[in-house]
């Protein structure tokens, strides 16, 4: 079902697309792309420009706790989850709730917050298998938060397939467009996406992996 729960928050935060075209943006999405510290904690051209805890997810961790009824006994993975932040604010509320965190970036890995107390270990999601070891309905809830566009197709589909298997509940966010001025923007500020889908695209996937979880569609406006 579709969510509204960042969309706003998601468009407060200042943009300027054009100008991200001048600044070489072939090398900066080579760089972006390695997801390591120059992604993060670089210059903007390359990805965050810096992305140290702000709060910013506070909120959303209270609609998903209140959405998803979870509690200290809920077990939590988040697929993507960088530096975990969103993780972070689940525990400030339930410090008791087993969380799960996978990454491909051993920079976010490593610079989670401190008081942070979780199961992380890197991950590749374009690496076949590698969702095997959890089991079927292990999670109370999935997250990945604005991490599955970075797939191509064949990535895509395995990874919906497997969140829908080892979910009870689920959750993702994914960059999209509705018309030709949010493609055009999407295109422009874009480092790392691979999957440009319209609504109707994601949709149609969701469908053909049978992914029944609840998702949500960031649009550069
Ligand atoms: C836009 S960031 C979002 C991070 C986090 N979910 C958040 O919202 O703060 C995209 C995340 O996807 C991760 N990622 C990209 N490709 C991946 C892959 N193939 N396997 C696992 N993680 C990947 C990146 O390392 C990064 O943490």
């Amino acid at each position: 079902m579709y969510k509204d729960f960042i969309s706003s928050h998601h468009t407060s935060t200042p943009r300027d697309y054009f100008q991200r075209m001048n600044s070489q943006k072939k090398i900066c999405m080579e760089t972006a792309s390695q997801f390591e510290k120059d992604y993060w904690d670089g210059d903007r051209k390359f990805g965050y420009g810096g992305y140290t805890y702000d709060g910013r997810w506070s909120a959303l961790a209270e609609k998903l706790v209140n959405e998803y009824k979870l509690t200290n006994d809920s077990k939590i993975l988040d697929l993507g989850c960088g530096k975990a932040f969103i993780l972070f604010e689940i525990q400030k509320i339930l410090p008791k709730v087993s969380l799960v965190g996978r990454d491909i970036s051993k920079h976010a890995i490593s610079n989670v917050p401190k008081e942070l107390v979780a199961d992380l270990e890197l991950i590749d999601l374009t690496n076949e298998g590698c969702l095997a070891d959890f089991s079927e309905k292990q999670f109370d809830l999935t997250l990945s938060i604005m991490t599955l566009h970075n797939l191509e197709l064949p990535d895509l589909e395995s990874s919906l397939r497997e969140i829908e298997r080892i979910s009870k509940n689920s959750f993702i966010a994914m960059e999209s467009y509705r018309n030709w001025e949010e493609l055009t923007n999407l295109q422009c500020w874009a480092l790392t996406c691979k999957s440009f889908f319209s609504p109707r695209e994601w949709e149609y996937l969701f469908e053909k992996t049978k992914f029944s979880g609840d998702y949500e569609f960031l649009y550069f406006t």
